[in-house]
């Protein structure tokens, strides 16, 4: 058929179904001159390729979103990553993001957290409540979710290697609030290969790490089926200094290798990789930046329809959320932040993204003041209903530019998971430093540029100012580890003590066994037993990564 029958059908088909289900936000869209904003424009001629490289939006290759109303029938969610000190006082900066607007949670936690150690621990010394919350028990997590509902918000947390843990807190804090698990919707990011590649919060060897990813995937798609089980991260591969191509390229094989992983513990594709989500960055150059988020829908949708045979159209979509490049915010004026997120939210609204954080001006300082934040957060709104950018999907399609970056950003990322794949795969490469490397050479090359001057950053290494020093930041109460080792010190006297006992060393039987490790899991945070007690569990069975140094 041609494009005009095509979009007639398509109108009258999956926009038709999509608008019963979930109306559009408004019966018309048109400009202050009272033109149309058509829901979708394309060529009035035949346009050789159209199908293959582009299709309708919610129809594959998805290149053009994978809704069929995108933001016409619902905005992305304005999710702002949030998380400091206690559980007491990152619940009321999420009751203060909530009123403010946001429309989802994002949930930052302090590093002992990330990497399995509870409060009291002498490696947990300095950086309690520090870059996020301090969660040791399920008593932290109840109080980090006080007065709000879990069963009308969708709460991502950013955990890797202890992300079994705190999604089994977040399911018993629900059965709490009397919401089962199955109503409860939400993302752990649950990514250990870019922690191994990029990040470095890992605690278990590959292999172990593996089994609990795909034990979660196991799980989820029967008692959590609303839970995306992944969040396969570009972000922090692109914040290590990779390029745009690197970030698709790396991310993807990631993805790769984890529906491999899911495969071959014996799940069907199309069980598990409709959770399947994804996260990247939104650095500065906005149109290669939206060139690189519709490349990401086209290659992956391919990969999943033709590599691994997915019948499920939710399968072969590529969901995203987008965080704008903290690695772009400056410490010199930092006011100026403040249109560089903007430009980069806007990137990733034309690119289609499905969540999005902005940061905040005073990031590259401190954590950010309630101030910053709602500036942040106003800057999604104000492109949201002002600036008319949401109102026709995909709007840069067409554009010669915006087409053939498409095009070459897809190739240049093919070209490396074909390299990756002769490699013996992500993992494999990674144990090789093949990813660290790449990434490596790109930062080199960035930051030479910077200090040459080639690459101008304002206010930076051009149009430079003197500054006094930056005052007004937030600081990290230092009385919050104190308070910390108290509220688990409470915890530990008031549990049963026999219970969490028998919990950790059934724990510890599945671990060595091949039981799926979610009910064990489940079992003792119900019991009390702290985050860094079952990770303790799993160091015993599993042993620790070393990492790969790459020179
Ligand atoms: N018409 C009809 N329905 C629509 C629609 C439309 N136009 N648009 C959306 N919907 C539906 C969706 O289908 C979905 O329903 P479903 O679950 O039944 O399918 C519902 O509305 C919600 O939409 P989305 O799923 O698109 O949006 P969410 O926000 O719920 O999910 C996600 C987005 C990307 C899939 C999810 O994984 C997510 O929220 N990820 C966030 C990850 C995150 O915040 N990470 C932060 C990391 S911070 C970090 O690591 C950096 C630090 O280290 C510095």
């Amino acid at each position: 058929m041609s494009i005009p029958e095509d979009k007639k059908a398509w109108q009258d088909g999956a926009v038709a179904k999509s608008i019963a289900k979930s109306p559009e936000r408004k019966p018309e869209f048109r400009t202050s001159s009272n033109i149309e904003m058509e829901r979708c424009f394309t060529p009035e001629f035949d346009y050789p390729g159209y199908d293959e490289q582009l299709g309708l939006p919610g129809q594959y290759p998805y290149t053009r979103g994978v809704q069929p109303t995108m933001y016409r029938g619902r905005f992305w969610t304005m999710r702002q990553y949030a998380g400091f000190g206690t559980a007491k006082e990152s619940n009321e900066r999420y009751k203060y993001l909530l009123q403010a607007g946001q429309t989802g949670l994002s949930v930052a936690f302090d590093l002992p957290t990330q990497m399995g150690y509870d409060s009291d621990a002498a490696m947990a010394a300095g950086e309690v409540g520090k870059v996020g919350v301090a969660i040791d028990s399920l008593a932290d997590m109840e109080t980090l979710f006080d007065g709000i509902p879990l069963d009308k918000v969708s709460t991502s947390m950013t955990i890797n290697s202890t992300a079994a843990i705190l999604l089994c807190m977040y399911i018993a804090v629900a059965e709490k609030q009397g919401v089962p698990a199955n109503k409860i919707s939400g993302t752990i990011q649950n990514d250990i290969l870019k922690e191994y590649m990029a990040r470095g919060t890992y605690i278990y060897p590959p292999k172990e790490s593996m089994r609990i990813i795909t034990d979660i995937f196991a799980y989820c798609k029967d008692y959590v089926p609303k839970w995306n089980t992944i969040s396969i991260s570009g972000y922090h591969i692109r914040e290590a200094g990779s390029s745009a191509v690197q970030e698709v390229a790396f991310t993807l094989a990631d993805g790769i290798a984890y529906v491999e992983a899911a495969i071959k513990a014996g799940l069907n594709v199309d069980e598990f990789a409709p959770r399947l989500a994804f996260f990247f960055n939104a650095h500065n150059n906005l149109l290669e930046e939206v060139a690189k988020f519709r490349a990401a829908r086209r290659i992956w949708g391919r990969i999943m329809k033709e590599r691994f045979g997915a019948k499920d159209p939710k399968s072969q979509m590529l969901r995203f959320h987008t965080q704008t490049a903290g690695c772009t915010l400056t410490a010199q004026q930092p006011d100026n932040n403040i249109m560089r997120v903007t430009i980069q939210a806007l990137a990733a609204v034309l690119g289609g993204t499905q969540s999005l954080h902005t940061n905040s001006r005073d990031e590259a300082l401190a954590l950010p003041t309630e101030d910053s934040v709602r500036i942040a957060l106003r800057t999604q709104q104000v492109i949201a209903y002002e600036s008319g950018v949401a109102d026709s999907i995909d709007p840069l399609a067409g554009s010669f530019l915006v087409e053939s970056l498409t095009d070459q950003v897809e190739k240049a990322a093919m070209e490396y998971i074909e390299k990756i794949d002769k490699l013996g795969g992500a993992v494999e490469a990674i144990s090789r430093g093949f990813q660290q490397k790449e990434i490596q050479d790109s930062a080199y090359a960035y930051q030479k540029a910077i200090e040459s001057s080639d690459m101008v950053i304002v206010g930076v290494n051009k149009f430079t100012v003197q500054e006094p020093p930056p005052t007004g930041l937030l600081k990290v109460k230092e009385e919050v580890e104190i308070s910390q080792k108290q509220s688990l010190g409470a915890v530990k006297a008031g549990r049963d003590a026999a219970a969490v006992q028998a919990a950790l060393s059934a724990l510890e039987t599945a671990a060595k066994g091949d039981d799926n490790l979610m009910p064990h899991i489940l079992k003792a945070v119900k019991s009390y037993a702290t985050l860094g007690e079952i990770a303790d569990v799993f160091r015993e069975v599993f042993g620790k990564h070393h990492e790969t140094v790459v020179l």
